[in-house]
Formats: C-alpha cells, structure tokens, sequence
C-alpha cells in the first residue's frame, strides 16, 4: 500500500511537471545517453525497451536502428509528449505501466534502458530484477543512477544485488552513472 501511494505521488509529479521536462533536463539526460550508445553494439534484429521512457529522448537516437522499439512509463503526461515524437523520429510502441509490473514476458528484450528511474522506485532491487527477467539471457543493460540520490558504492551495491553484472561505468561530468550491464542467466 505505502509503495502503491509512492508510486501514485511520483507519477503525479512527473504528470504535472511534463511540459517542461525536456526544457529543464534534455540536454542532461541526452549526454547520459551519448555515453551509454557509445559502448553499446546496437544491432537492427533487436527487440529495445525503454524502462521509464519520459518523453521519449532516447527514441531519437534509436529510431530506424532497431526492430522493436517500446517506451513505457506511468505518466499518462509524459507518454502523450512521447507520442508527439512519433511523427517527427518514426516507429515505436508505448505502454503505460509500472515498472515493477511490465506486461511482457520473460527473455523477450535485446536491452533495456532506464535512464534516472531508480531515484523513483520504492524497492530499486525489485525493479532490477523485472528488468532481468523480461531481458535475454545474453542480454544488457543500461541503467543510470544519479549522484544527488545515490553514492557509486550504493548503486554498485544495488547492481550487484541484483544479479547484474557491471561491465562499463561512465560518469565524468554527467550527474549520474551511466551504467553498462550484462544480463547473467542461463
Ligand atoms: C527522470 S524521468 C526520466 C525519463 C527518461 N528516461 C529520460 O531519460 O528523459 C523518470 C521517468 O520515470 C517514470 N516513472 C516513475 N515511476 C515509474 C514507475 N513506477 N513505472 C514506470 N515509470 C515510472 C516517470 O514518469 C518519468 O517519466
């Protein structure tokens, strides 16, 4: 129930604060992710999810270059400016949902990427662990943690915790760790 009434205040945040999401925080969270696409082989047979997807930035940088490509986040707001985009970069699927509950099922995803989700979630690990189960076994993940909530022993704890296997930290000047994962399950 207490994580339920979280959930239901941070959507409520972001609901109110969508129109001026990508004014006050795109360029922060495009830097993020130029760091993550530049260690990551994306190929055009892959199925990508975008855990958390806000407005859709990564989708600029994704669209045309993979085989399936879905946002999902639990702001009605932030999915609506999402979809606005699909005229501008093109193909892709939107699903509102919680990211503790995604509506898929196991083994389905290439990568996922959640870009400054976790700050949000009441049990991070629990949301790593929806994260493997919808990914390949051989699958990655991009996660990032920003430094005002999480210090690097804390979110590597978490990673960790979770069955993640750590294989590239980028942070730099960006205000949160941008994190390669690589799914461990046979
Ligand atoms: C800081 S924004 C990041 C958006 C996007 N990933 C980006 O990098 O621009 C966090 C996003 O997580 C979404 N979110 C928060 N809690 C969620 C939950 N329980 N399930 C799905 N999405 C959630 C918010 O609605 C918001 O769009």
């Amino acid at each position: 129930m207490e994580s339920f009434q979280h959930k239901l205040r941070v959507m409520l945040r972001y609901d109110q604060t969508a129109k001026t999401y990508n004014e006050q925080y795109s360029m922060e969270q495009e830097a993020k992710m130029k760091a993550a696409l530049k260690h990551l082989m994306i190929k055009s047979s892959f199925a990508v999810l975008d855990l958390g997807c806000g407005t859709g930035l990564l989708f600029n940088f994704l669209n045309g270059k993979v085989k399936l490509l879905i946002g999902l986040d639990l702001s009605l707001a932030v999915l609506k400016l999402a979809k606005k985009q699909a005229s501008d970069v093109g193909k892709f699927s939107l699903v509102r949902a919680d990211a503790d509950y995604v509506p898929f099922r196991e083994n389905i995803f290439h990568v996922v990427f959640a870009f400054t989700l976790l700050q949000n979630m009441p049990d991070p690990i629990r949301t790593l662990r929806e994260i493997i189960r919808i990914s390949k076994p051989y699958g990655k993940v991009v996660v990032t943690g920003l430094k005002k909530s999480f210090s690097w022993k804390e979110f590597k704890t978490l990673l960790e915790k979770a069955g993640l296997k750590i294989l590239r930290v980028s942070d730099g000047e960006l205000k949160g760790y941008v994190v390669l994962c690589a799914i461990q399950k046979r």
